[in-house]
């Protein structure tokens, strides 16, 4: 089939890789005239694992073309709205750039279309879009509007879109329907070569929802608020774990063990990031205030979620004292690991914090430091963690990429003023960590001294 999807961020890109990917002939449209040349001359305009791999492939077979909105409304019967909604100050998300897309097709389309909203929108934008459609449309233009909201993560889109555990349509029409069945048949039936797995992994073929376009778009706000409610709730304990001398990890283990709860997204840290769950949990506030419903739940997940920052500040200065004047290692920027996305990431709004303290920040970062320069031009950055580390009277990890399990801990002692590990993530295991040497502090589990002094380790590590 052929399909267009016009812009080409996460959610665009992955899905137009992976459409082509499993055998439709996709055109990308993007607006960012630098971003579009890098995309044509295949660059990549963001670090996703599989991703670039997946697109040159599919171009080389010829399913994919990149070029303007207006090719991309002129080529195919099925539009994928793709574009960024970001939050404005008030909290709302901006829906401008989506109106501009449903404008551009009323204008100039003709025929039949399929227009399918799959950026994150609030309840009731695609009822918004027909209606834009029906007063600008030209007698011309016949049309559906779908909701069809993205569950993928960051890091790992590639293996979500092509593994979901679901498929959420919101259609009003058996047309719109039938076609997004098409669309998402070799997906639902699992029948297509995965470009990730030799062996893809044994699950539960994705359930293909169809529902009305409200109740789809509620799904999507619902679902991430959930998520991001489950996280703060796992923080609020690891609190009281501190307090009363638990564990986060076995509370966490026990929880999950009940299915009605399950283990995912109960990892305690520093709070969620990204692009999508702190501007979700906003829009989804505002969205419900404005039909009169007061989400005072999901205010109380964004306040704990915010003073994760102050919290950690605060685990720190109890542990080095004054912060000015120390030279800080930071092991992490990215929000979360395997991206290089650091939008709304609470590992910048520490090192923030360190720097308002006085504290001089040496970071290190496997794939984000690029994006942090444009947001944290005034810290030190490092080739890797060691660097980071020379010197520092304190090392704090604020995201968990896998090779900060792998540190040569010998290397290490030689290298840092104090062994002091604070780790944001409970990425690391406390006992090894002891075992090296090195002081650890986890969240919401019990510290664990240095179980050798420094001249041992010294000896030890001749
Ligand atoms: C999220 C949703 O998971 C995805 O379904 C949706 O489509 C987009 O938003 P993403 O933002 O990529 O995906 O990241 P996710 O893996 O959900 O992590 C979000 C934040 O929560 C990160 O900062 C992560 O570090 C944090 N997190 C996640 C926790 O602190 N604890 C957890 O247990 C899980």
């Amino acid at each position: 089939m052929n399909i267009s999807v016009i812009g080409a961020g996460y959610v665009g890109l992955t899905t137009t890789a992976c459409l082509a990917h499993i055998g439709h002939h996709l055109f990308c449209a993007e607006s960012d005239a630098e971003k579009l040349d890098k995309l044509q001359a295949g660059v990549m305009p963001l670090f996703e694992p599989h991703l670039e791999s997946v697109i040159r492939g599919v171009r080389k077979a010829g399913l994919l073309t990149f070029g303007s909105t207006e090719e991309a409304i002129d080529r195919s019967d099925a539009i994928f709205i793709c574009v960024g909604t970001p939050p404005l100050t008030n909290g709302d998300a901006d829906l401008s750039d989506i109106e501009g897309v449903a404008r551009a097709i009323a204008k100039r389309a003709s025929g039949y279309r399929l227009v399918i909203e799959k950026s994150t929108v609030p309840v009731q934008t695609g009822a918004r879009l027909r209606r834009h459609l029906s007063v600008h449309g030209t007698s011309r233009l016949k049309y559906d509007v779908a909701s069809n909201p993205e569950f993928l993560r960051e890091g790992s889109s590639v293996k979500d879109f092509l593994h979901p555990d679901r498929i959420v349509v919101g259609v009003d029409s058996t047309r719109a329907e039938s076609l997004l069945g098409q669309i998402y048949e070799p997906i639902v039936k699992q029948r297509f070569t995965c470009p990730i797995h030799s062996e893809c992994p044994r699950r539960k073929n994705p359930v293909f929802l169809a529902t009305d376009t409200n109740s789809a778009e509620l799904i999507k706000h619902a679902s991430n608020s959930f998520l991001a409610m489950k996280i703060s709730f796992i923080n609020m304990v690891a609190n009281l774990c501190e307090v009363v001398g638990a564990d986060v990890t076995e509370v966490a283990k026990g929880m999950g063990l009940d299915p009605r709860i399950g283990s995912a997204f109960l990892n305690p840290g520093i709070g969620f990031g990204g692009f999508c769950f702190p501007k979700d949990v906003q829009a989804f506030i505002r969205i419900a205030e404005k039909s009169g419903c007061d989400f005072s739940l999901l205010r109380e997940v964004e306040k704990i979620n915010q003073g994760r920052i102050g919290w950690f500040i605060e685990k720190l200065r109890s542990e080095v004292w004054v912060l000015r004047g120390k030279k800080i290692a930071v092991w992490g920027l990215a929000f979360k690991p395997n991206t290089d996305d650091v939008r709304f990431a609470p590992s910048i709004e520490i090192v923030k914090a360190l720097l308002a303290e006085g504290a001089e920040v040496r970071a290190y970062d496997p794939q984000a430091i690029d994006k942090a320069k444009a947001v944290l031009p005034n810290i030190t950055y490092c080739d890797d963690a060691y660097q980071a580390a020379k010197g520092a009277e304190a090392v704090v990890l604020l995201t968990e990429w896998e090779e900060f399990r792998k540190v040569d801990w010998c290397r290490l002692a030689r290298l840092v003023e104090r062994p002091l590990i604070i780790d944001g993530r409970n990425a690391l295991s406390a006992q090894v960590v002891a075992a090296n040497g090195f002081h650890y502090i986890g969240i919401g589990r019990a510290s664990a001294a240095p179980q050798l002094t420094q001249s041992l380790v010294a000896s030890v590590c001749e």
